[in-house]
């Protein structure tokens, strides 16, 4: 991992600077660059306008690591709302939760009745829920809970990160499943022990897993391919090619604000794309975390100082 992802991750979970630095404006300005706004309706709107150009969305509340219970059900009342603003929009937008904001640090218990109410009410709305990937600490617990909450509802879907040597594996155990999965990189600072530590291993693990994941787009498996690399994006649409599906058997996962040229361009040739927008006050750590992927955003953050 280069110095500057490295640093960028550590400040990401530094607990000082998660509190100190979102207060000064220059680094508030840069922000949204990748955010519409931090109220849900600066995500709709976000969300019309995209749609507009027929890309659908992905809609998520920033937010980990809550440690009360109250907490934890006021998120999942909040996605609840956010449903049902979703259903009256017409928008054909998905929500996207990270566990540790549904109580998964501190009751197990309570986070799956929290994410099981959110995926039933998706499901009477005719909608689906994305699980993220947190940690890898937490890749045991996410799993174990999708897969309970995937056996009886199908609108449910998770992500799997690419710099995970495990995930192969974790992806075999998942296909009996015909699971939702969205696959990723993968974002965080990660232990050479249990992840792979050069970026080109990385990219070939996600092709080699990407690849897996085309091959059953046709049985029952919803894929989703969440990257930015327009090398890989050509790969997979290739090897989907090759395999006989049609542009819209899969679908490209991006972020909002990121490679915006490449989603018109997919979305011209005709593949399906979805674009995931944040919005919500705890932005700091996500924020950094989307630095470090391309260290270069800092001198943008620099330019907004002076
Ligand atoms: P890579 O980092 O190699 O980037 C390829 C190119 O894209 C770069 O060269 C650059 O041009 C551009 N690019 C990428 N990131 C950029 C940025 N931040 N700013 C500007 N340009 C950038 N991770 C995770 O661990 N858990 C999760 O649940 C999710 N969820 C998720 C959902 C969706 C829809 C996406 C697109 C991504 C995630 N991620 C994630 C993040 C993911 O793990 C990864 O960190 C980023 O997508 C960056 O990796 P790329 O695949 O884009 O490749």
């Amino acid at each position: 991992m280069g110095l500057a992802r490295s640093a960028l991750l550590w400040v990401s979970e530094n607990r000082k600077l998660r509190q100190s630095l979102p207060r000064y404006k220059f680094i508030r300005r840069a922000v949204s660059r990748f955010m519409p706004g931090e109220q849900p309706e600066d995500a709709f709107r976000a969300a019309a306008e995209l749609s507009t150009r027929s890309i659908n969305t992905i809609l998520t509340h920033l937010g980990e690591n809550i440690a009360d219970e109250n907490e934890a059900r006021s998120v999942e009342e909040h996605y609840k709302g956010i449903l049902d603003q979703v259903k009256k929009s017409n928008l054909d937008s998905y929500i996207s939760v990270k566990l540790t904001q549904l109580g998964l640090d501190f009751n197990q218990e309570l986070c799956h009745q929290n994410l099981l109410a959110l995926v039933e009410q998706a499901q009477s709305l005719n909608n689906m829920i994305w699980i993220d990937m947190e940690q890898s600490s937490y890749v045991d617990r996410t799993l174990a809970l999708y897969k309970r909450v995937r056996k009886d509802h199908p609108n449910v879907g998770v992500c799997l990160q690419a710099y995970l040597y495990r995930t192969k594996k974790d992806l075999d155990d998942l296909l009996p499943l015909s699971p939702a999965i969205r696959l990723v990189k993968g974002a965080y600072a990660e232990p050479a022990s249990i992840a792979y530590p050069k970026k080109t291993d990385v990219d070939a693990n996600y092709f080699a897993l990407a690849r897996v994941l085309l091959g059953k787009a046709q049985h029952g498996v919803k894929v989703g391919i969440a990257t930015h690399d327009r090398s890989l994006i050509q790969s997979v649409c290739r090897e989907a090619e090759t395999l006989g599906l049609s542009r819209k058997d899969y679908e490209f996962q991006l972020l909002y604000g990121i490679q915006t040229d490449e989603q018109f361009r997919l979305v011209a040739d005709g593949y399906l794309v979805r674009v995931l927008i944040s919005y919500g006050t705890y932005w700091f750590p996500w924020y950094v975390r989307r630095l470090a992927e391309r260290p270069a955003n800092v001198w943008f953050v620099l330019r907004n100082l002076v």
